[in-house]
């Protein structure tokens, strides 16, 4: 589609000229509006930048920076936070490599690693005949050789919280050092799960190296979520495309939702929308039509993130009453994919550790206490996403 300029004040006369030609958009610019977009003002998160910078100074003299966990709800602009430190850290400096690690996709200590060696030697080490134990030893050897600081980001590190993962990935890296007190690696971990208590859950020789410097990111209130949108829709939009009371309304659908994406996603969705209906503007029914997709952005991402038989089981679960038995679950899982128990209760946790289902134990039942499974989404909402992505 071409990028063609709207006329402000187009003639109201003749409905024609009111009317989107095909070649034209409203967007001047959409990549305002993905997800993975790095903003260049990114404002009202001051003082999280600074404690990031100051964790990472250590770092540019040589030294191990200090570790940090940043918290707080989702779209509150943490994993642009580090990112924009790492941009920061990268035009600074040769000697510290920062590494980004998204857990949702790298899961196991060997793909956190493998990350880490892709970015010294720029790289992927063989998926199968090398051990972990010699990926390590080399990215060792390359950061005493070649002096580097390394400093790993782990973005949603809540992904790691089932099978011990995270204690095995936090040791591995906070305890390099030992190897030789001239290995220098920082942590960076990053969560959104606010009801774990992400310190309680590992062991106490992690925590005793780990001891982050904890770094809160809080809910953005309206007159600043008013100025980020603002500034997006300026870039992103050609002018008078969003009346002000139609960003009003998709202000309220992100307090509605606590997620900024969710704005950001009811942004593009609509103008799509309007373009659809050859529209110059976007309506405050546009907005609320594209919600019912938008509200629905997290759910979307993490079932992305599953595993085959992990999507069938919580197809099953979401097929289920609104609560089932982990033994009933059990059976039809087992009849479904043929897979064993251990594999069964592995998932569970995992679909429990990143929010999809909660599992409760009941003091009921004959034989004592009894697991119950329930969906903490819409079954509807879950079995559309599930249908949306391929299940
Ligand atoms: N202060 C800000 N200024 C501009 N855009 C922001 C700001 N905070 C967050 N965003 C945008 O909101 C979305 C969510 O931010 P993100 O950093 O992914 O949040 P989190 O990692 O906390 O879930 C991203 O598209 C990001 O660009
Ligand atoms: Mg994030």
């Amino acid at each position: 589609m071409l990028l063609e300029h709207l006329a402000s004040g187009v003639s109201q006369k003749s409905p024609s000229k009111d009317l989107l030609q095909w070649d034209q958009t409203l967007f001047k610019d959409e990549r305002y509006f993905e997800l993975d977009y790095i903003p260049e003002h990114f404002s009202h998160r001051e003082s999280q930048m600074r404690a990031l910078k100051i964790a990472a100074r250590p770092a540019l003299r040589g030294a191990r920076p200090i570790n940090c966990l940043c918290s707080g709800p989702h779209g509150t602009g943490k994993t642009t936070a580090v990112l924009k430190l790492f941009e920061e850290v990268e035009n600074y400096t040769d000697a510290v490599v920062p590494v980004y690690v998204n857990c949702q996709i790298d899961t196991t200590r060997f793909a956190i690693f493998s990350e880490v060696y892709k970015k010294l030697f720029t790289y992927t080490p063989p998926d199968s005949g090398v051990s972990f134990k010699r990926i390590f030893k080399k990215i060792t050897k390359y950061l005493i050789d070649q002096e580097k600081v390394l400093i790993v980001a782990l973005d949603d590190i809540n992904y790691l919280f089932y099978e011990n993962t995270v204690n095995k990935v936090l040791y591995a890296l906070l305890r390099a050092h030992e190897v030789s007190a001239e290995v220098k690696v920082g942590v960076i971990a990053i969560s959104s799960d606010l009801s774990v208590e992400m310190t309680k859950l590992l062991d106490p020789r992690v925590m005793s190296v780990f001891l982050p410097q904890e770094i809160y990111f809080p809910l953005y209130t309206r007159d600043e979520l008013f100025d980020i949108l603002e500034d997006r829709v300026r870039h992103g939009f050609y002018a008078n495309v969003v009346p002000a009371d139609v960003l009003d309304t998709v202000i309220d659908l992100v307090e509605e939702s606590s997620d900024l994406r969710v704005g950001i996603d009811v942004l593009r969705k609509a103008g799509l929308q309007a373009e659809i209906n050859a529209r110059k503007h976007i309506t405050a029914d546009d907005i609320t039509h594209s919600f019912e997709r938008s509200r629905l952005v997290h759910l979307t991402y993490s079932i992305r993130s599953l595993r085959q038989e992990e999507r069938e089981l919580l197809k099953l679960i979401a097929e289920g009453a609104d609560k089932v038995k982990a033994g009933d679950l059990y059976k039809k899982f087992n009849e479904e994919t043929h897979l064993g128990y251990t594999r069964f209760y592995d998932i569970i946790s995992k679909l429990d550790s990143i929010r999809l289902i909660n599992t409760d134990f009941t003091g009921r039942g004959t034989r004592g206490r009894t697991r119950e499974i329930r969906l903490r989404y819409e079954p509807e909402d879950v079995l559309n996403v599930l249908a949306g992505t391929g299940a």
